[in-house]
């Protein structure tokens, strides 16, 4: 068996493959999409919250972390007090000629339009507030504008006392959280890499200050790990330090993965130092200082060190790690398989009676109910049985178990691993045991 194991999917390749099986499928399609905006189909979905689960699991199984789900509108003040109203800006810039737009970081400006052609063809660069706007209430005047949240990151900050006081938490201490942010991207793009509606995992550690760097340098290595245990080759992983620094933060890295369009960024890790609970408190006018009661009661700002994952880009990662094609251009052997790690896989187990048989049907859809108790699985009686193993395989599918006519006399069923295509013999009353022991 060839198998190619370097080459990552083009973004075509990929893009066709999660449409075709119901991974992800483009915004209001019927109506020519929206820019910047993909939706999760029924296979895409599972793996998501696959993937949310292991996040979630790592950040708060542990004694000092908590999470919260806070809402995406939130009072402007606090846009004003992160720095986001003001700085939260890329440059752009128009072609004069066919009107494109384009970040003006982003292309060459002594170049040629990408789009016309034209040379010399651009407007001056001017700043542009990635953050969406809109209003809350009846009312349409300056009082009632709201901003769409262009990261989850504010709503722990502005919870920490909250958190802290509920929960008795000391220092250190983590938030978690797992939701939607929004960014009017100038340009967004490579499938689901850059999107203007995308979902954030992001944990803010509060620590005493001087303590920072230690917390900095072990979130950085747990995060890695993290992205390892998904599955994804450790070759495809690796930091890239931030040399130029934002102006609130101390220590800051990237955890980036080898996408199809090169290097780039899928974690950001900041050492933040107290910039956002300094500026709440000068904003909002309440006191966020923390009282220290293992040190004299000694009051003090807390220093944060966070890390921040995009969701829609670890799946992008986790897809494209796991898209395999195996034996390519041999007729007989050539399949496409999704090698996801088992707990990720969208589908746990295939249940496919060998023929549309009540017989066969009875046994088959008895074990399909079994097994839903305890994972995701699929009945399928269509096509032939060679038909159902590869359509299992392109969705990453860890067991395939067929119920045959032998299964009438010795009450066993067919095994098929998806990575090593071997088959063994289990019997009915051991298979969910069996599955247990192998995905759990
Ligand atoms: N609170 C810190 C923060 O938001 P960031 O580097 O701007 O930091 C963190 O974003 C992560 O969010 C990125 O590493 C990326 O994975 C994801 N992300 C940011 N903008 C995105 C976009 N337009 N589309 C998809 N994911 C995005």
């Amino acid at each position: 068996m060839t198998i190619v194991e370097n080459n990552l999917p083009s973004l075509n390749d990929l893009t066709s493959h999660s449409k075709r099986r119901g991974f992800l499928f483009q915004s209001s399609e019927i109506y020519g999409g929206i820019g910047g905006c993909w939706d999760y189909g029924p296979l895409g979905v599972e793996l998501k919250n696959n993937i949310k689960e292991s996040w979630w699991k790592a950040m708060t199984l542990r004694e000092d972390i908590e999470g919260i789900d806070a809402s995406i509108l939130m009072n402007p003040t606090v846009w004003e007090a992160s720095g986001h109203v003001e700085s939260f800006h890329d440059p752009m810039v128009d072609c004069k000629k066919c009107k494109s737009r384009f970040r003006a970081d982003k292309v060459d400006l002594n170049k040629a339009c990408p789009v016309c052609g034209e040379k010399n063809s651009y407007t001056e660069a001017r700043n542009f507030n990635l953050m969406f706007k809109t209003q809350v209430g009846p009312m349409e005047d300056t009082s009632s504008i709201a901003y769409l949240r262009p990261e989850t990151a504010q709503g722990i900050f502005v919870n920490f006392l909250n958190v802290q006081s509920t929960m008795r938490k000391k220092i250190p201490f983590g938030i978690a959280q797992i939701g939607k942010a929004f960014r009017n991207e100038i340009t967004p793009g490579n499938f689901i890499f850059r999107l203007r509606e995308f979902e954030q995992m992001e944990m803010q550690y509060f620590l005493k200050p001087g303590t920072q760097l230690e917390a900095f340098e072990e979130w950085k290595k747990i995060r890695l790990d993290w992205h390892k245990e998904n599955g994804i080759r450790p070759e495809k992983l690796r930091y890239h330090v931030h040399e130029k620094l934002a102006h609130y933060a101390d220590h800051a890295v990237d955890i980036e993965f080898e996408f199809p369009a090169g290097w780039d960024e899928m974690e950001g890790i900041h050492s933040r130092t107290d910039f956002d609970l300094r500026r709440h408190q000068e904003f909002s006018k309440k006191n966020l200082q923390y009282v220290d009661q293992l040190d004299n009661n000694n009051k003090y700002t807390a220093f944060v060190v966070e890390t921040s994952v995009g969701l829609d880009r670890t799946i992008l990662a986790v897809m494209c790690d796991a898209y395999r094609v195996e034996n390519p251009g041999d007729k007989e052997s050539e399949r496409v398989v999704m090698r996801f790690k088992k707990k990720l896989a969208p589908i746990k187990a295939a249940i496919l009676p060998l023929m549309k048989k009540p017989e066969l049907e009875e046994i088959a859809m008895k074990l399909f109910k079994d097994v839903q108790l305890f994972c995701r699985a699929e009945y399928d009686t269509s096509g032939s049985i060679g038909k159902r193993y590869r359509r299992q395989d392109e969705i990453g599918t860890p067991y395939c178990i067929t119920i045959d006519y032998d299964t009438l006399t010795d009450h066993a069923a067919t095994v098929r691993d998806r990575d090593s295509m071997k088959q063994e013999r289990i019997s009915l009353d051991k298979l969910s045991l069996y599955l247990k022991d192998n995905l759990l």
